[in-house]
C-alpha cells in the first residue's frame, strides 16, 4: 500500500515533525527487485546495494526532484531494478560501455547532463568533464546522486506529456516512457518487474 503524506505548513515547533514524505520500504524494494535482500557474492565487486541500502537514497531522491505519483514512482523504481539486476550493478558491464551507468544505467551523454546538473558537483567536475568514466565514478561517489539519476531522468528529459501518460498508470503510458523517453525496448521481462511494482505500489490505472 502506497501512502502520501503532504507537508503541512505549520509554523513553531510543530513544524519540523510535520514534514513527511511519501515513503518506498525496503520490502517493496525486495518485492520489485527479488534478490535485492542480499549482496552475498556480488557479481560486481563495490556495486551491490540491497534493498534496506537502497530505500533511504530512492526516497530522498523522489523527494528532492518532486516524483509523487505513485505511478511514476513505479515506472522509475521497476526501470533501475531491472536495469541493475536488482541493484547488482552501477555500471555497465553487458558489453561494459566506458562511463555508462548510475542505477539508471543511463548513457555517459545523460551522465555528463545529470552530473552538470548538481551545483555541488561544479568544482570536481571541471576538471574531469571531458572523461566519461571520471564523470560516472563521481556520480558513484555519492549514493544519492547514484540513486538519483532515475528520478532527475525522468522529470528533466521526459515531456510533460510524457509523464501526464505515465501517471495515469496504464500500461499504455508505461510503454511510452520506456520506449520514447527512455529510448529502449519494451520486454516481458522489463514487464514484469513493472508489474510487480504497479503492485506493490498500489497503483490504479485510470486509463484504460
Ligand atoms: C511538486 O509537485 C506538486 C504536485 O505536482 C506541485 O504542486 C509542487 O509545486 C511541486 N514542487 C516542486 C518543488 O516542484
Ligand atoms: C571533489 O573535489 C574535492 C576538492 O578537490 C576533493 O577533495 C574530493 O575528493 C573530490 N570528490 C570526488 C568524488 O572526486
Amino acid at each position: 500500500m502506497h501512502f502520501s503524506v503532504t507537508a503541512l505548513l505549520l509554523s513553531g515547533p510543530l513544524a519540523l515533525a510535520a514534514t513527511a514524505a511519501a515513503s518506498i520500504t525496503a520490502s517493496q524494494l525486495e518485492t520489485i527487485a527479488p534478490t535485492s535482500n542480499t549482496c552475498d557474492n556480488p557479481p560486481a565487486a563495490g556495486e551491490c546495494a540491497t534493498a534496506d541500502q537502497a530505500a533511504p537514497y530512492i526516497n530522498a531522491a523522489f523527494e528532492q526532484y518532486n516524483v509523487t505519483s505513485p505511478a511514476e514512482q513505479a515506472a522509475v523504481l521497476s526501470l533501475i531494478a531491472f536495469e541493475t539486476l536488482d541493484f547488482k550493478y552501477s555500471k555497465n558491464h553487458f558489453p561494459g560501455v566506458p562511463g555508462q551507468g548510475t542505477r539508471n544505467m543511463q548513457s555517459p551523454a545523460f551522465n555528463s547532463k545529470y552530473a552538470a546538473s548538481i551545483p555541488a558537483l561544479a568544482g570536481n567536475l571541471s576538471s574531469v568533464s571531458s572523461d566519461p568514466v571520471a564523470v560516472l565514478n563521481l556520480l558513484l561517489a555519492d549514493e544519492n546522486y547514484d540513486f538519483g539519476s532515475g528520478a532527475w531522468f525522468l522529470t528533466t528529459q521526459c515531456s510533460a506529456e510524457q509523464r501526464t501518460q505515465l501517471a495515469t498508470g496504464s500500461q499504455a503510458g508505461w510503454e511510452e516512457y520506456i520506449s520514447s523517453c527512455v529510448g529502449t525496448t519494451v520486454t516481458d521481462a522489463r514487464k514484469a518487474y513493472w508489474d510487480r511494482a504497479v503492485s506493490v505500489l498500489g497503483v490504479s490505472s485510470s486509463a484504460s
